[in-house]
């Protein structure tokens, strides 16, 4: 208990003096006051209050025993960091209170998170658990309310909860035995007692053949009149224009029937082309908005390389963004209270025949930049000398490009896009993301150029023009 305390003490005293610093300290991305960050937890609007929950290890740049960090805001500019929401002290989640999800019931924020739990042989295993606060700062557990399934390992985690139907519903990712992923289908009338319902998703029950060994992170939510499933399967082979990440995120539409507890669905979407882009989950708030954050990060992917590391931190969340589905895709637009963020503005038109075209009169690095340009084109736009943005419109694939982390050799992400007309860039101290065409394609990555100010490059194969406005973006805090 003393033990307990005191580690708690010291957390605490880490969000209050917020030690991560360093040139590459985000300005308006949320991240770790020091430590590790990884996925968003529990998104919800309570009260007129977003919280924002994180993964967290407080005390040391690596994983291991997760906390849940705690972040408040009323319109995602000035943000309030509270006392950590749950810390890993009872049997059932020693090591690691891992990601979960929150709901609103009556005056009450109920938290579903997975007690993580290793024996001293590293057997594994997994608990779906509750906690319960009254004033969205204190948080009391109940423990377990969900136990083993019988057929899968002890992967099981990650449990998101909603209410539809007249009653409340929650999936978790899982692995069966045999090592194939899925997600599980629960109900319950009272958020205590929940009834398992069978897998919703997966080989054998609306897949044929294995996609991947482990499904994290699930979300399963209306969008436009379509049922979205968003997973993050781990194990899917590199492909020449998908899956080229350590692991991934992406979508599965279709529908749901609360009837049956059954989904009928499509072909799989990744839905980022970038570098660092993994456990994204959504939320609906009061204007009826369904918003994402993503975890700015992947699993097992370089993490050791970021240079932040050295700062005492390391990863971050993207900015929330706007879900809406068009056409039957998914479209993701950075939420239009950044625009108060926007400081000085210049905006060119750049025409560029067979030379490299410098736009000088622009340096700020934090920035929001907007592009337009004809859409059977090919070009680069380059950043800061560092990433490198390409359209081939012959073969309608776009490449992102930065040095590698480790090695410094120059490497690629390239995926298929059909026309680029428009092109919003959103740059951080040390992140880039880029929504293409309105939000039709996204690509999120970090970015640490030693460079201290931002530069655009524009190049073509054949002469274009581009019509560029840019901003600076202003720190509010
Ligand atoms: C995804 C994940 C989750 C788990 C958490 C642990 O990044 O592996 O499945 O709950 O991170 O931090």
């Amino acid at each position: 208990m003393k033990e307990e305390q005191a580690l708690r003490k010291e957390a605490e005293q880490i969000v209050q003096t917020v030690e991560a610093a360093g040139p590459f300290r985000q300005q308006f991305h949320l991240m770790p006051p020091a430590g590790l960050m990884n996925d968003p937890n529990g998104l919800v609007q309570w009260q007129g209050v977003y919280h924002v929950f994180y993964q967290w290890m407080p005390f040391h740049t690596g994983h291991g025993s997760k906390w849940w960090g705690h972040a408040a805001t009323r319109d995602w500019i000035h943000w309030k960091l509270l006392p950590p929401a749950l810390a890993p002290v009872h049997d059932f989640e020693k090591n690691g209170c891992y990601s979960g999800s929150a709901v609103v019931h009556g005056d009450l924020l109920y938290l579903f998170y997975t007690g993580n739990v290793k024996d001293e042989h590293g057997n594994r295993t997994s608990y779906q658990c509750l906690a319960v606060s009254s004033d969205g700062v204190e948080f009391e557990k109940h423990g377990p309310v969900i136990y083993q399934p019988e057929g899968y390992t002890a992967h099981v985690r990650d449990p998101k909860v909603w209410f539809e139907a007249g009653q409340w519903w929650l999936v978790i990712g899982a692995q069966r035995r045999d090592l194939e992923g899925q997600v599980l289908l629960y109900r319950s009338l009272d958020l205590w007692e929940w009834e398992f319902l069978g897998p919703l998703a997966g080989k054998d029950v609306t897949l044929a053949a294995s996609f991947g060994y482990m499904w994290e992170c699930p979300d399963f939510f209306e969008l436009g009149g379509s049922r979205v499933l968003l997973i993050s399967p781990q194990g899917l082979e590199a492909e020449v224009y998908q899956y080229q990440n350590q692991y991934q995120s992406g979508i599965f539409t279709g529908e749901f029937s609360p009837e049956t507890g059954t989904f009928s669905h499509g072909s799989f979407h990744e839905m980022d082309l970038g570098f660092e882009f993994y456990a994204p989950q959504t939320f609906l708030d009061d204007q009826g908005r369904r918003l994402l954050i993503g975890w700015m990060g992947v699993p097992d992917q370089q993490e050791q390389a970021h240079p932040t590391i050295a700062d005492g931190w390391v990863h971050c969340l993207t900015v929330p963004r706007e879900l809406t589905m068009q056409n039957g895709h998914l479209y993701q637009q950075p939420i239009e209270e950044y625009r108060q963020l926007r400081g000085e503005h210049a905006s060119a038109v750049v025409a560029v025949d067979d030379k490299t075209v410098v736009w000088h009169s622009w340096k700020a690095a934090v920035a929001e930049v907007h592009l337009e340009v004809e859409e059977d084109k090919s070009w680069t736009v380059s950043w800061r000398r560092y990433f490198h943005i390409s359209y081939d419109a012959g073969a309608q694939t776009l490449t992102f490009e930065r040095p590698d982390l480790v090695t410094g050799d120059p490497v690629r992400r390239t995926g298929r896009v059909t026309g680029v007309r428009s092109i919003r860039f959103l740059f951080d101290r040390s992140s880039a993301e880029v929504f293409v065409n309105d939000g039709e394609y996204v690509s999120t990555s970090r970015l640490f150029p030693e460079q201290e100010e931002g530069e655009l490059q524009f190049s073509a194969e054949k002469p274009a023009v581009f019509h560029v406005d840019a901003w600076e973006l202003q720190s509010l805090q």
